[in-house]
């Protein structure tokens, strides 16, 4: 409700309202009811006695307290129409501000907690709460507000009439309220224990009808074997789930019929009493009118106090992944320059990872250096750039920016632009995915054609039928796709777009011909003058012109120095460096 107040708190009044309102009219026309069908009682059987200018006056009576009746009636529909329609809206706005609080907590946490299984149970938890127990939540508060009002509103007429019925009422709803709640209960903790499965069987899903997985999904011919994972996956919840109802429908029965019992029960003894003419026939008629529509309001009640539980829980969940309720963070400002960044003993362990993958790196990024990162598949180069832009926070060692150490992770954030090795695709406009580098600048058109230029996708954008507006990704109306190396070169001016005066490229030109690779390492200095460039390759060949040059492996630095200094050593670097040359040139290997 405070979420709904935060999104729209007038439109929570009037709805309320509506629902006061109608309660009202509910109570007022029962009390009406009974004085009608007293008069008309009154009226009927005289015929013959009493005059009959008075029976028309009885009659006259009656009939507008009808009118009256049937326009209530038709008022009240409007009413509960009107709060349908507002409540429909506050719902979408209720939504929105949940999602939002999501969305702003999700972007807070730090990297390394989404490598841990439980914090994404708690996202998904948190999002279907955001999504669906948020709005649904308020459907059920206005709709139990109802109910709970229309009971007030029925009991009052009661009490008035008979007041001995009142704490009956009250029984009424015990039983099945109670079973309600505790299903509702053992719902969210089969929830809670599934929220894996659930990500299983929407990874799964996702694996079967996404665009992106449908080539490899064909060209393997897996989805007969995915179908049967996901089956597998359904089977556990539907095993679960089923024995869950089983129980709790047996109970909800029993407590069904304990409340039928009940009523009878009053009835019988309503009957009696008129019979034996201890209560007048029109309170008696009206009280069984009455206990019908409660029974009724009261299964409702107790269906709706369940739902209401279980929407509770995930309520908790959606409150416990917020709080404390923090608004989306501001962007890091990018910074202009710096003079030197440094690594000293850097280590670093995954949260996941079995044995580190850093351990005591040391090294030096100069302003104006292209420096060059050089080391086998998992030697930890990605890992060392991921730690010198603020993306986690070493587990040991320090990074020390213009020689002052850094303890937030976020303000090397600002330094850099980096162009990951599995940088994203973007399904947005080609220009988007150049923005996107730094969204405030979006509509500068000379820095878009420049940094375009810079990456070599001058001829790219050109090639789309709406140049820079083409969105990209088939999947979407009038979307194109690009190849691997010209998504790559777009992903570079994404970077140089960005305007940053440190660039990591991680293994940038991975997807390129050697050729235009070639190209931009002999261009790297030019086109990034006056940054400081940290280039990553796992080809030794291709990073000799850098002004220093460390050769990872297992995690550690174990040689340093210039494409010369490096060579004359004859460490690992030569030797790599030679055989790799060597393969290209179709030389045998020198030993
Ligand atoms: N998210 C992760 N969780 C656990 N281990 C990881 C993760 N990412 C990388 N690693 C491990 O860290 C080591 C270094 O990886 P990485 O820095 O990506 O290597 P490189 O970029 O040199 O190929 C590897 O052993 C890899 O398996
Ligand atoms: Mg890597």
């Amino acid at each position: 409700m405070g979420l709904a107040w935060r999104a729209d708190g007038r439109l929570v009044l009037l709805t309320g309202g509506f629902e006061l309102v109608q309660a009202v009219g509910l109570g007022a026309g029962l009390l009406l009811l009974r004085h009608t069908v007293s008069a008309l009682l009154a009226t009927a059987p005289v015929a013959g006695a009493g005059s009959a200018a008075a029976d028309r006056g009885g009659l006259a009576a009656v009939g507008v307290a009808t009118l009256i009746l049937l326009g209530m009636g038709t008022l009240g529909a409007a009413l509960q129409l009107t709060a349908a329609a507002v409540q429909s809206v506050l719902r979408l706005k209720t939504e929105r501000m949940a999602v939002g609080e999501v969305v702003a907590a999700a972007a807070a946490v730090d990297l390394e907690k989404f490598e841990d299984p439980a914090f994404h149970d708690r996202v998904e938890r948190a999002v279907l709460a955001a999504n669906r127990y948020a709005p649904l939540t308020l459907t059920l508060l206005f709709a139990g507000l109802r109910t709970g009002l229309m009971l007030v509103a029925l009991a009052v007429p009661l009490v008035l009439m008979a007041w001995w019925l009142l704490p009956l009422l009250a029984l009424l709803v015990v039983p099945t309220v109670r079973v309600a709640l505790s299903r509702q209960r053992a719902m969210y903790g089969l929830q809670v224990h599934l929220t894996e499965n659930s990500r299983t069987r929407y990874y799964l899903t996702q694996l079967l009808t996404g665009r992106d997985e449908a080539k490899e999904i064909r060209a393997f011919d897996l989805a007969g074997y995915m179908w049967q994972r996901l089956t597998d996956c359904y089977r556990q919840v539907l095993a679960e789930t089923t024995a869950l109802q089983r129980r709790f429908t047996l109970l909800g029965i029993g407590a069904r019929l304990a409340t039928d019992i009940l009523l009878a029960a009053v009835a019988a003894a309503l009957v009696v009493a008129a019979a034996t003419g201890r209560l007048e026939a029109a309170t008696a008629f009206t009280v069984l009118g009455a206990l019908y529509l409660a029974g009724r309001n009261a299964t409702a009640t107790a269906a709706l106090a369940g739902v209401a539980g279980g929407a509770m829980l995930y309520l908790d969940a959606l409150r416990e992944f917020t709080a404390p309720s923090t608004p989306l963070p501001p962007p890091v400002p990018v910074r202009s320059g710096f003079t030197s960044v440094e690594a000293r003993k850097l280590s670093f362990t995954y949260p996941a990872g079995h044995r580190p993958a850093l351990t005591d790196v040391s090294v030096r990024l100069g302003a104006g250096e292209v420096i060059a990162l050089v080391g086998e598949n998992g030697s930890g180069k990605t890992t060392l750039a991921k730690l010198l832009t603020g993306l986690y926070r070493p587990t040991g060692g320090q990074i020390v920016l213009d020689s002052t150490p850094v303890t937030d992770p976020a303000d090397l954030r600002g330094l850099a632009a980096v162009l990951f090795q599995d940088y994203l695709r973007y399904k947005l406009t080609a220009k988007d995915n150049i923005t996107l580098g730094r969204p405030e600048r979006h509509t500068d058109t000379g820095a878009i054609e420049t940094a375009t230029a810079n990456a070599g996708a001058t001829t790219i954008i050109s090639g789309l039928p709406h140049g820079y507006d083409t969105r990209l990704g088939t999947e979407y109306t009038g979307g194109v796709d690009l190849s691997t190396g010209q998504w790559q070169r777009i992903a570079l001016a994404r970077a140089f777009f960005r305007d940053a005066p440190l660039v990591v490229l991680d293994e940038p030109t991975a997807a390129m011909d050697p050729l235009a690779e070639a190209d931009l390492f002999t261009a790297i200095r030019q086109l990034f003058t006056g940054r400081t460039v940290l280039l990553i390759s796992h080809r030794f060949s291709s990073v000799r012109a850098a002004d220093r040059i460390y050769v990872l492996k297992d995690g550690r630095i174990i040689e340093h120095g210039t494409h010369h200094d490096l060579l004359a050593t004859d460490g690992v670097y030569a030797d790599m460096f030679l055989t790799q040359a060597a393969a290209y040139l179709g030389t045998p290997t020198p030993d």
